[in-house]
């Protein structure tokens, strides 16, 4: 039977969205909600706000448990953080260390100056955004579908969908747009009596199938829209040009909030593709 789940709110408190009732928030989705359909959610943000990304991160968790019985593990972590960029670890430092400090950063040392970063863009009442690494681990070779429905182009419509998301790299990503193919070819040796690329630029996808390597995404996450610093919007009931500050309670960095939020998605796509594949 399809499996529901009901996550009930009792911590609602739209009091500070009430100064937010005619006058969109820029970089938010107030506006074009206003222009699509005319009316919006104001209270805190209806659809647009993150709190619908629950659903993903709940179901999220049964497709990772689907993943496992399989072998496969997704892990998120936040690689860069308001121009702070963690050092390169490896894997099982990725899975010891992530859930130690609030940032969800692998590296401990950059998770300090990445704290004291968001620590100072809230005291001046902005924000700061940054990136975020998904790594699925003991994904077999030929999961994807050969055109449309690339596993690359899954994970980017996946990754995409979360708010916030507004760009999504896999392997070198745009990193590839400047790499001769000699240096961005991943040369192929023999391991184990199997074919095995010896560096893993492509991110584990080819012709939009899985090679067997680790499957790499990464995203970059916006710096969070609601900030308290002084901004120009307009008021619709008048249609004339005011000032806000957003106050209430919104994160100061979204990137270690989405980091769930992304292995959720790459999990239900994996699972999707996995299933269409036969598995
Ligand atoms: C996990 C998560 C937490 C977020 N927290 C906030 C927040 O506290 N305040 C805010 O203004 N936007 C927040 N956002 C971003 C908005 O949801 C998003 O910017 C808005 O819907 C506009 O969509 P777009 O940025 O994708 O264009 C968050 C997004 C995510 C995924």
């Amino acid at each position: 039977m399809p499996i529901s789940i009901i996550v009930r709110n009792y911590d609602v408190d739209s009091s500070k969205y009430e100064a937010l009732r005619n006058t969109p928030r820029p970089g938010h989705a107030d506006l074009t909600y206003e222009l699509k359909y005319g009316i919006r959610d104001w209270r805190g943000g209806g659809r647009s706000s993150a709190r619908e990304t629950i659903g993903r991160v709940a179901a999220g968790a049964i497709a990772k448990k689907i993943l496992l019985i399989s072998g496969i593990e997704v892990l998120g972590h936040v690689v860069e953080l308001g121009g702070i960029r963690a050092n390169a670890v490896d894997i099982e430092n990725i899975r010891e260390n992530t859930e130690k400090n609030p940032v969800r950063c692998a590296d401990p040392d950059a998770a300090i100056e990445m704290e004291a970063m968001i620590q100072q863009a809230r005291s001046e009442g902005d924000s700061v955004g940054g990136i975020v690494e998904i790594i699925s681990t003991g994904v077999p070779a030929g999961v994807g579908e050969p055109v449309f429905d690339k596993l690359s182009a899954e994970l980017a419509k996946g990754l995409m969908s979360i708010g916030a998301v507004k760009g999504v790299e896999i392997g070198a990503g745009f990193r590839s747009a400047i790499m001769k193919g000699s240096q961005n070819n991943d040369q192929i040796g023999v391991c184990n009596g199997k074919p095995v690329p010896d560096s893993n630029n492509s991110g584990g996808i080819l012709g939009g199938i899985s090679n067997g390597q680790q499957i790499v995404c990464r995203i970059a996450v916006k710096p969070t829209p609601s900030i308290s610093k002084e901004q120009r919007t307009v008021d619709l009931s008048m249609m004339k040009e005011t000032k806000i500050k957003i106050t209430g309670r919104h994160d100061p960095s979204i990137p270690p909030r989405i980091v769930p939020v992304a292995e959720a998605m790459v999990a239900l796509v994996l699972v999707d593709q996995m299933m269409r594949g036969g598995s």
